[in-house]
C-alpha cells in the first residue's frame, strides 16, 4: 500500500488517498487531501479524468512527485542509515542499525518512508500512537545525499494528513533537533519550559489547547 503526493500546478501539495464512485452515477472521482492549511477544506473529490487531465498549455494539472508508504522489515537497514550521520555516536554503521533491535520506541512504532517514484528511499520517519487521539513522530530523517530536496517536509506532512484523514482530529507531539520553525510550519508549537526535559531537542505539539497531565506523561518518555 502507498500513497502519491502530488504538486498541483500552482505550486501547493497534495495527498492522493483514493478514488470513489460518485453516488449518483457511479463516475469515479479522486479523493484528495492538502498538505498545507487550507482553511476552505482539507478533503477535496475531484472528477478522476479532471485530476488526470493536461491544462490546456499541456501542463498537468497534478504531477506526481513522491510515495509514502509503510516501511517493511526488509527497508530497515536503509532507512535506519538515514540518521546514522546524526545519532551513530561513534557507532559503526551495522552496530547503529542493530541497536534499534533493543530500541523500545522502534520496536513498538510503525515507520513510513517516501520514495521517489522509482521506488528509490529518501526519508523516514517512526511514528509512535500514545494513545486515541496523540500520535508521536519521531526519528525524521532523509538521506544525506537527498537532504534540501524538501522530502522530509512531504513525509512529515504526508504522515500528519494521512493520520489525520484515517483517524479524526489528533494531537502530534514531537522533539525537533533542527530550528523550530521547521515544524511551526506545519502547525507545530514550542511547547512551555515545564514540557523541555531533553533540551537540546526542542519538545512541541499541535493544537491550541495546553497539554494535559497524560499528554505531558507521554513526552516524559518519548526517548
Ligand atoms: C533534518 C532533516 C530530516 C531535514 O531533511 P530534509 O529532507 O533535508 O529537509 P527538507 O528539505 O524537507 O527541509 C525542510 C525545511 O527545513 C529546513 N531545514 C532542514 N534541516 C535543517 C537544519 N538542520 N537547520 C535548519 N533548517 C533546516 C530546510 O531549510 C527547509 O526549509 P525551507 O523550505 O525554508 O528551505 C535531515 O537533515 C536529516 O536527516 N538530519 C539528520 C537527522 C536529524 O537531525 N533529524 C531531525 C529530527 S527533528
Amino acid at each position: 500500500m502507498s500513497w502519491t503526493l502530488y504538486r498541483h500546478y500552482k505550486g501547493n501539495h497534495y495527498l492522493r488517498l483514493g478514488v470513489g464512485a460518485h453516488s449518483e452515477d457511479l463516475s469515479p472521482h479522486v479523493i484528495y487531501r492538502c498538505l498545507y492549511d487550507n482553511p476552505e477544506a482539507r478533503t477535496w473529490l475531484r472528477p478522476q479524468g479532471m485530476f488526470e487531465e493536461q491544462l490546456e498549455d499541456g501542463r498537468p494539472r497534478f504531477t506526481p512527485v513522491a510515495r509514502v508508504r509503510l516501511v517493511q522489515p526488509e527497508d530497515y537497514p536503509t532507512v535506519l542509515a538515514f540518521g546514522y550521520d546524526a545519532w551513530g555516536e561513534g557507532k559503526t554503521l551495522p552496530e547503529f542499525i542493530a541497536s534499534y533491535e533493543q530500541s523500545r520506541n522502534h520496536l513498538r512504532g510503525t515507520r513510513y518512508l517516501l520514495e521517489t517514484l522509482d521506488g528509490l528511499p529518501v526519508a523516514g520517519l517512526n511514528t509512535l500512537r500514545f494513545s486515541a487521539c496523540v500520535l508521536g513522530l519521531a526519528s525524521v530523517a532523509t538521506d544525506p545525499a537527498q537532504r534540501g530536496k524538501g522530502y522530509s517536509s512531504l513525509l512529515v506532512r504526508g504522515v500528519m494528513e494521512l493520520h489525520r484523514f484515517l483517524y479524526g482530529d489528533l494531537r502530534f507531539l514531537l522533539f525537533s533537533e533542527v530550528p523550530p520553525s521547521v515544524y511551526e510550519r506545519h502547525g507545530f508549537r514550542v511547547l512551555p519550559a515545564e514540557h523541555q526535559r531533553f533540551l537540546p531537542s526542542v519538545a512541541m505539539a499541535t493544537g491550541e489547547a495546553p497539554l494535559s497531565v497524560e499528554e505531558g506523561e507521554f513526552l516524559k518518555a518519548y526517548f
